[in-house]
């Protein structure tokens, strides 16, 4: 297969542009504070909505902005430099629910929760696992049950972003029974708001990262589900699940990258400034290989990502592209910021200096959305089973 890696169109380019100036007057004067405070805030969801940010890849029949990929991408990667928090909850919002209703929505739920989604009046959120359901997400044991034309939800869902905030959730649940199960054919995916009756929001997670995002379980409890609120096809919730996870993997290549080009420029320019031995520490080896290592992880994983948001664009099979841009770019964000803790040394390990923050965030990117070991499953699977690389 051929991919071809354009440079930046003249639109591109100027979503860049608002995002990095959203970013640099909206998020970064804060992101510290927000992350001390573990505190989300709620304004960002209006201002971004108000740029359009929150309907990036929705048509504009649907008041969405109808962006390419790559723009999407560019763009999260500059709101992920400034802080990875405020780019989780636009990747879930952009990536999981709202594609999932604009794909196997009827033109009633596109009405009533995809417009208002995309204009950015109602968040969305994802949930897919359980607490004994991560990373085998088809064992997840919510259970719904028919009433008439209802539905009944009982179950706890688990870290689901953006959960204290989320207007609209897409949740899979068993729609099998216990005595015919069907596997990842036995669950269908609902949509579901916090106005119905049995709904709850659970404990809210005290994470190492991600501090402004709120994570959360949600309990389902005798919750009555209007019929309305199923989300395409009975026993297919799972396969919606996977495919948009395809999507939504993209969306957390382009976070991880974000921290990683955070660290590394601000690595770059500590080490001009601190001088040791009467030198900047630029000037030692030791140090200039790590630069010259983080930049080319930097640089291989964007390239990776962009040449897939390409090709998703162009209607290729994504599963094992998204699997390796997300695998690449998260564990190169680990890898860029643990490097540059240990250029900042001491200084790396407190507070007073972004990185430490950083490393925080990107542990996360090998762990949400399937863990690297899932991905590096998916990826090999995908070898034997299609065989598209050779
Ligand atoms: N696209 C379309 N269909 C897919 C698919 C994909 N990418 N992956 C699997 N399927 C289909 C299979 O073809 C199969 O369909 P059939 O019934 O027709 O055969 C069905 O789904 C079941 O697939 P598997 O047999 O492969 O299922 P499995 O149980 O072996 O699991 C897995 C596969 C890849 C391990 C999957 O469970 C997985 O991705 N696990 C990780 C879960 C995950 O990423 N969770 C993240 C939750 S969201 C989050 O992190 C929080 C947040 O808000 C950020």
């Amino acid at each position: 297969m051929t991919w071809a890696l354009t440079p930046l169109t003249d639109l591109q380019r100027e979503i860049q542009a608002v995002a990095k100036d959203f970013a640099a007057h909206e998020i970064t004067p804060f992101t510290a504070q927000w992350d001390r405070d573990a505190v989300f805030e709620p304004s960002l969801v209006k201002k971004l909505g108000d740029l359009g940010f929150l309907g990036m890849l929705i048509p504009e029949e649907y008041d969405g902005m109808a962006l390419d990929t790559l723009t999407y991408m560019v763009a999260l990667e500059e709101i992920a430099m400034a802080d990875a928090s405020v780019a989780v909850m636009l990747s879930v919002h952009n990536s999981l629910p709202t594609q999932m209703i604009l794909k196997w929505g009827s033109e009633k739920q596109k009405e009533r929760f995809l417009k208002p989604m995309a204009r950015g009046e109602l968040l969305g959120a994802f949930a897919l696992s359980e607490p004994e359901a991560g990373s085998d997400a088809a064992s997840l044991r919510t259970q719904a049950v028919r009433d008439g034309d209802d539905w009944i939800l009982n179950g706890t869902k688990a870290w689901v972003s953006s959960g204290t905030k989320g207007e609209v959730i897409i949740a899979m649940a068993r729609t099998d029974t216990p005595d015919d199960r069907k596997g990842a054919r036995g669950i269908s995916a609902f949509i579901i708001t916090p106005d119905l009756p049995g709904f709850g929001v659970g404990k809210k997670e005290d994470k190492m990262g991600l501090r402004a995002s709120p994570t959360v379980q949600l309990h389902f409890s005798d919750m009555r589900v209007p019929g309305d609120r199923l989300l395409g096809k009975v026993g297919s919730g799972f396969i919606y699940a996977m495919q948009s996870l395809d999507n939504g993997r993209l969306g957390i290549a382009a976070q991880s990258i974000g921290i990683a080009e955070a660290a590394l420029r601000h690595s770059v320019a500590y080490a001009a400034e601190r001088k040791q031995f009467g030198h900047p520490i630029k000037e030692f080896q030791a140090i200039q290989f790590k630069l010259a290592d983080m930049a080319t992880k930097v640089s291989a994983s964007r390239a990776l990502l962009h040449m897939s948001a390409v090709a998703k664009d162009r209607g290729e099979h994504m599963t094992q592209f998204s699997a390796m841009a997300k695998l690449l770019a998260s564990e190169t964000a680990m890898w860029v910021t643990t490097q540059a803790i240990q250029i900042f040394g001491g200084y790396g390990y407190v507070k007073d200096y972004p990185v430490e923050r950083l490393f925080r965030d990107a542990k996360v990117t090998e762990i949400y959305e399937g863990t690297s070991e899932i991905q590096r499953i998916v990826i090999a699977r995908e070898l034997y089973s299609k065989q598209k690389l050779f």
